[in-house]
């Protein structure tokens, strides 16, 4: 018997990236992403230049990636677009494309949680990595979220733990500009930390209960720091640069890595996966390789282009919900605030 071969089309466009990927079966035969530098000038997302710059990219986007994966748009079995949560006006360039493309070609149109998303990337067929067995703990960690997510089931998760206030990502943006390090400054601050001593300094960690997270304390901790010191000496950022990053690293994968134990504790599920755009960070890969040897756990660390946002993650939930025929309307609206 022939396979029947189940072309899906991601599209994602929550945040600062226009991408798009297309697969086949769950395997990925493109993944294209255009990112938008221009953010970079502001030392942050400008929302209403992100709309503008995502509406530029889409249609080059979506065009290569059917280039790419060497096929045309009269082969595609079905279109996958991030509904949220995101940008709202990000958002609805992604969906209106998305919903305008489905409708013309008469084929179904299927919505996707982003950050379910960037659980399931793990999902995505690649040679050398594993598939986690349900149930299994997944730890979110990007620009605009850190949970801890109890996964029981493709579509059966539960959110057991969040920030209150910022992202871990936004916590390595804000150091980082504190520093004066471009945006997205968590790349730079990685780089900068493998030179660094990470207890060259020391920075307390936030006391939160249960398994929730805190990061706006430890940005202002720093601001005061490099602030006093900076009095002192003018030149102690420079000076001690990869010692600051080392030690901000090693402060933030600490909290990170203890709410991670106590939810292992509370679920005695010691399967986890991380996913979004810190979970490139070397720290936090290392930790948890160790915590394999340290404490017996099974880690899920995806690869480096399935982390930060991207379309093949967006692509896969597409895959998993049309093999259970869970399409979307056409009236289906993004949604800036979408739970997962
Ligand atoms: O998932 P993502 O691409 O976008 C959001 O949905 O937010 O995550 C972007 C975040 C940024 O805050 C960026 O600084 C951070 O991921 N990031 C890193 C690293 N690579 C990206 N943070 C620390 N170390 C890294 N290597
Ligand atoms: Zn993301």
């Amino acid at each position: 018997m022939i396979e029947e071969k189940i072309y899906i089309l991601g599209i994602e466009s929550s945040c600062d990236d226009t991408a798009a990927s297309v697969l086949c079966n769950g395997k990925v035969l493109s993944n294209v992403i255009a990112n938008q530098s221009i953010h970079e000038a502001y030392g942050g997302v400008v929302p209403e230049l992100a709309s503008r710059a995502h509406q530029q990219n889409i249609v080059p986007v979506v065009d290569q990636a059917l280039k790419k994966a060497g096929i045309s748009k009269n082969d595609l079995s079905a279109v996958a677009f991030t509904r949220g949560p995101g940008l709202m006006g990000s958002l609805l360039v992604g969906t209106s494309f998305a919903k305008s493309l489905a409708y013309g070609l008469d084929i179904p149109l299927i919505e996707v949680n982003h950050m379910q998303a960037h659980i399931l990337a793990h999902f995505i067929e690649k040679e050398g990595y594993k598939k986690p067995a349900f149930p299994f703990l997944a730890m979110t960690i990007s620009g605009g979220h850190t949970q801890i997510v109890r996964v029981d089931g493709a579509f059966q998760m539960t959110v057991i733990g969040e920030t209150i206030d910022d992202a871990v990502g936004e916590a390595f943006d804000k150091s980082g500009k504190i520093l004066g390090l471009g945006y997205p400054a968590g790349p730079q601050i990685d780089k900068r930390a493998k030179l660094g001593n990470p207890k060259a300094f020391h920075f307390t960690k936030p006391k939160v209960d249960g398994l929730n997270f805190s990061f706006s304390g430890l940005k202002t901790a720093i601001l005061y720091f490099v602030r006093d010191h900076s009095k002192e000496n003018p030149n102690f950022i420079a000076e001690h640069l990869d010692d600051i990053c080392a030690s901000i690293q090693y402060t933030i994968v600490g909290i990170l890595m203890d709410k991670l134990k106590a939810a292992v504790k509370d679920t005695g599920i010691n399967r986890i996966a991380i996913g979004g755009g810190v979970s490139a960070n070397s720290g936090i890969r290392t930790a948890l390789k160790n915590a394999e040897q340290k404490h017996g756990w099974e880690t899920f660390i995806p690869a480096f282009e399935f982390t930060t946002d991207n379309a093949a993650m967006i692509a896969i939930v597409g895959y998993l919900k049309y093999l259970k025929k869970d399409f979307a309307m056409q009236n289906t609206m993004a949604t800036a605030r979408l739970k997962i």
